[in-house]
């Protein structure tokens, strides 16, 4: 596992305790200084790659549909931010709206098919350039591309004599009647419709889950840019600036290196605000003596980051507080420690709710032998979540975690985030329990990638021993 140190040295914070910007070459290196819409973000050979391995896992008598995203209306003439489908993506790295990539392995006339926008030049005068049917081959490496008015006609065919169709159904009406009208076509000619609808998350997001190497790159500029984010949220802490604020520093940090996508909304919950495990609300003002709790990470070409740091708005902890932080912190290091390859997914849950439940004892706030709190469950009100899930191209990356009820083993190439946490809310679910402790919440969360013999810790460079959180926010 890298140090501290050797982190902040590769993110280019070398020789200097003081914060540095990340060296990039161009605030665009998102898209290594190509053109977005033309060029994915990794080279063709590696969307070629995932393909193949698709259509080997699908078999040779089945077809795989894959629906891009579309624009989604905001208000009268304003969409919502557009964001491609993730599965769509993994597989083509194109980042348009209204497309379906359709694979039919073995078919001699090609086996990628891309059905996409044509080129508009009064729409593209609006919303700006397409790629179009002709130039879509040689920049996304598929065999033939055709625009939509065309699938009509040529899209049938492709379904002809495939025994199932792997794709994913419930989620976008649209795409599911013209897949539908596409059936309904072979069989108004008597040809053969697939005869089985098969899920394409049992194989497609069995590939998503181990990360190559490309991917592994962009989720670790992914930490290492939100990790930065944090560092300088801690540094611009005080009393009396708004949960917004320290919001408004780790987003422009996310801009200013080209990751123009927080990873999902911010939380910035100060005081008891960080006992609301969703609170996005960012609205209310940092009190003197309370802890902040910030749950941010960017998406870096498309791939997400996690991270959440808890830290004292004065910049140093109180004792109550710096206990409480210690029993997280050693749940969170031990959950780590047992994330390595072949342990189970669910250890990390079992190893860390164990930690936190001996603290609690520890603390006086259970009394309980460690074996009946246990067996009771008794520290769940105040752990309240699991402590890990998947990351990737989403926040809560695909993957099963378990089949039937046996965990999953874990394996080079997986990433998964550890977030223990401990939460008193003002309320019923602390009755009984000492005042000082109401109010506080603590999480601290982390971005683990299995390697071959161990495991690393993407976010390294993003402190939390409670020494360094106090140095950084001190400007040390
Ligand atoms: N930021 C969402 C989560 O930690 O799961
Ligand atoms: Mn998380
Ligand atoms: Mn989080």
């Amino acid at each position: 596992m890298p140090s501290h140190t050797e982190a902040l040295t590769r993110i280019g914070f070398a020789g200097s305790k003081r914060i540095r910007m990340v060296d990039f070459t161009s605030p665009h290196d998102g898209m290594r200084g190509k053109r977005a819409l033309i060029s994915p973000p990794f080279t063709i050979a590696e969307y070629a790659s995932r393909r193949e391995r698709l259509m080997a896992a699908i078999g040779p008598d089945s077809v795989a549909i894959v629906p891009s995203a579309s624009y989604v209306q905001r208000n009268s003439d304003v969409d919502f931010p557009f964001r491609q489908e993730s599965n769509f993506f993994y597989l083509t790295g194109f980042d348009e709206p209204d497309c379906v990539l359709i694979l039919t392995p073995g078919n001699s006339q090609g086996e990628t098919t891309l059905l996409l926008r044509p080129r508009d030049v009064r729409n593209e005068q609006w919303t700006g350039e397409r790629l179009g049917p002709d130039r879509a081959p040689q920049a996304l490496g598929v065999d033939q591309a055709l625009e939509n008015a065309a699938a009509t006609t040529r899209v049938p065919r492709l379904l002809d004599g495939r025994a199932e169709i792997h794709t994913f159904l419930g989620a976008n009406k649209q795409f599911e009647s013209r897949l539908f009208s596409w059936i309904d076509t072979l069989r108004s000619k008597r040809k053969q419709p697939p005869a089985r609808f098969c899920q394409l998350s049992e194989t497609l997001h069995e590939l998503r889950v181990v990360k190559t190497e490309l991917e592994i790159e962009a989720m670790q500029r992914a930490a290492d840019i939100s990790s930065e984010a944090h560092i300088r949220a801690m540094r611009m802490c005080r009393p009396g600036l708004f949960e917004y604020q320290l919001e408004g520093e780790i987003v422009r940090t996310f801009f200013e290196h080209g990751a123009r996508e927080p990873a999902y909304p911010s939380i910035v919950g100060a005081g008891a605000n960080a006992c609301v495990m969703h609170y996005i609300q960012n609205s209310d003002q940092l009190h003197d003596g309370d802890l902040v709790l910030i749950d941010a990470g960017c998406e870096f070409q498309h791939y997400a980051a996690d991270i959440t740091r808890t830290f004292p708005v004065n910049g140093r902890f109180s004792s109550r507080q710096r206990d409480l932080y210690q029993v997280v912190l050693h749940a969170q290091g031990a959950a780590i420690e047992a994330g390595q390859p072949g342990a189970k997914f669910s250890d990390l849950h079992d190893t860390s709710f164990r930690c936190l439940t001996q603290g609690l004892i520890d603390l006086g706030i259970l009394n309980a032998s460690f074996q009946e709190a246990v067996e009771k469950e008794l520290a769940k009100p105040f752990t309240v979540h699991g402590c890990s899930h998947f990351l990737g191209l989403d926040v809560h990356d695909v993957g099963a975690t378990k089949k039937g009820t046996l965990s999953r083993t874990l394996c080079e190439g997986m990433v998964f985030t550890v977030e223990p946490g401990l939460y008193f809310p003002p309320g019923p679910t602390c009755d009984g329990i000492d005042d000082g402790w109401k109010g506080l919440g603590i999480r601290i969360e982390d971005d683990i990638l299995i390697e071959a013999d161990g495991n690393r810790v993407l976010t390294v460079a993003c402190p939390k021993e409670p020494e360094a959180v106090e140095a950084t926010m001190h400007g040390d």
